[in-house]
């Protein structure tokens, strides 16, 4: 038998039906678990002007970034994806884990609502390449199907 993929592994676990934090949960814990490599996998969710720790899976982060900070701030307002593939040579990085190297934030809109970020973190330099990228957005994209506003 194939291999499950990510997203039907997110489609048996995720359902409108639970609590957004409960489908964050085990989001975290299916990307942590599908794709090796990674050693943060989290959601920032906004709140006005700043973004706050969701549920992740990893070491303990930092709780709160302002809008336009670090690479999840940058990421969030500018609303766009943001690969970098060398975490020290950018100096907005805000470093939580010492062993992160490379780091992908995607932001998370719904109905033209920015509800947050998902950030991704591994210990490999140049980690994030096309592919893995398209596979987090489509993982991202079906979250937002299930998320409640
Ligand atoms: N590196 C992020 C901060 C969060 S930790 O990586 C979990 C940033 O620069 O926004």
């Amino acid at each position: 038998m194939d291999k499950i993929t990510i997203i039907e592994y997110l489609s048996l676990y995720l359902d409108k039906k639970y609590t957004n934090i409960t489908n964050m949960a085990n989001f975290v814990a299916i990307i942590k678990e599908m794709i090796e490599g990674l050693n943060w996998v989290g959601f920032y969710l906004l709140n006005e002007n700043e973004l706050y720790l969701g549920p992740f899976q990893g070491k303990a982060a930092v709780q709160t970034i302002p809008l336009g900070e670090g690479v999840c701030g940058i990421a969030a307002k500018k609303e766009e994806i943001m690969v970098i593939d060398d975490v020290h040579s950018f100096k907005e990085h805000i470093a939580c884990d010492e062993a992160s190297n490379s780091e992908v934030v995607l932001p998370l809109i719904k109905d033209n609502k920015l509800i947050g970020v998902l950030d991704v973190d591994s210990p490999r330099e140049n980690f994030f390449n096309k592919s893995l990228v398209k596979q987090l957005e489509s993982a991202v994209n079906y979250y937002l199907t299930i998320h409640n506003l």
